[in-house]
């Protein structure tokens, strides 16, 4: 694992390894070393956040528009603070779903956004499959903020960051992820970075909350807590996404809670010091009691934020680090390689 100074640019020798990517539009199709280097770098980051000088200039006179189609506090926040924090120029687009349609109009609010010439686009859209479509019409980095069900590659990239300054390692950990796979994007993109990391994935849901063919990505499945969690490293638990269910899918939320939600009975099934995340906004009482999220020897829930401010920094960087001037006329991908 090689640690990268992000404020050094010029003493070493070896220039650093580059992200071979255009973009970042999901997790899956990266490689190890691609991960690696994202986590590499998300480290040197998570230092310069602690310090009281927290800048650095490598998105100094770039400009990142932050496109949001849904609601979002913490994703839209992070990035627009990591976009701060490397010296750039930061807008925040909130697009309110009602006004928006698909299709033409999504379309066509990236290409006039595309004439302004951001270098960076962060989407997040309520529809899968629509932050790559985007992301074809544009000149630019187009960064996932999470489309529909699909991926949401920076929450991947952070929960793994935290797991591994943790526990030092991703590889052999024992990951049980809980709750409402159908609708989350999170699940997926975990889902895919931890395998990609020699993690071993369980999911654990009701039949309703799990996709048909979910065994096809490569994870275990329960339907019971009391068999999931047996000797799990992390627990990681999903919101219940009412927003994107079309119909019922848990009988009620206290039956949920009962079978489903974390509490301290449930997580004493786990290893004995197991590790509990959840990528917020959490719902109480819901898919976890307080008492372990709250727990501060065991809940990673706060670690999570703020190595997201991280990742999101490192995943700028090495996007812009890639785009050579003048970049619409010399787009080293120009053949289309995404
Ligand atoms: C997640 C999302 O939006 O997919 N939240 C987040 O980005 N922190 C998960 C969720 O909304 O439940």
């Amino acid at each position: 694992m090689t640690m990268i100074d992000p404020q050094d640019r010029s003493s070493g020798t070896e220039a650093p390894p580059r992200y071979p990517h255009r973009h970042l539009l999901g997790i899956e199709g990266l490689t190890r070393s691609d991960i690696d280097n994202l986590l590499d770098r998300s480290d040197g980051y998570v230092e310069q956040n602690r310090r009281a000088d927290k800048k650095n200039a490598s998105l100094r006179g770039r400009t990142l528009i932050n496109l949001f189609f849904e609601n979002s506090t913490r994703t839209r926040t992070s990035f627009e603070l990591a976009g701060k924090r490397l010296g750039g120029d930061v807008i925040n687009m909130s697009v309110g779903t009602s006004s928006i349609k698909k299709g033409e109009s999504l379309i066509d609010t990236a290409m006039t956004l595309n004439a302004m010439h951001p270098d960076a686009l962060v989407v997040r859209h309520g529809e899968s499959g629509a932050v790559q479509l985007l992301a074809q019409k544009v000149n630019c980095a187009v960064v996932n903020g999470g489309d529909g069900s699909h991926e949401h590659p920076t929450q991947a990239l952070l929960d793994a960051l935290t797991i591994r300054r943790r526990l030092g390692r991703l590889e052999g950990l024992e990951v049980a992820i809980c709750g409402d796979v159908t609708h989350s994007r999170v699940a997926r993109s975990n889902i895919h970075l931890l395998s990609i990391m020699g993690a071993r994935v369980r999911v654990v849901a009701p039949p309703t909350l799990l996709p048909s063919g979910i065994e096809r990505m490569g994870v275990e499945v329960h339907h019971d807590m009391r068999t999931g969690l047996k000797g799990c490293d992390i627990v990681m638990m999903l919101r219940l996404q009412t927003e994107r269910m079309r119909g019922s899918f848990v009988p009620s939320v206290r039956e949920y809670f009962r079978y489903f939600g974390l509490d301290e009975i449930k997580l004493r099934l786990a290893k004995p010091d197991a590790l509990i995340m959840h990528p917020g906004p959490m719902n109480r009482g819901v898919e976890i009691d307080s008492v372990v999220a709250d727990d501060i020897d065991r809940s990673l829930i706060r670690e999570q934020v703020e190595m997201g401010v991280a990742v999101r920094m490192a995943v700028l960087e090495a996007l812009v680090e890639n785009q050579t001037e003048p970049w619409a006329k010399n787009d080293p991908y120009a053949a289309g390689a995404a």
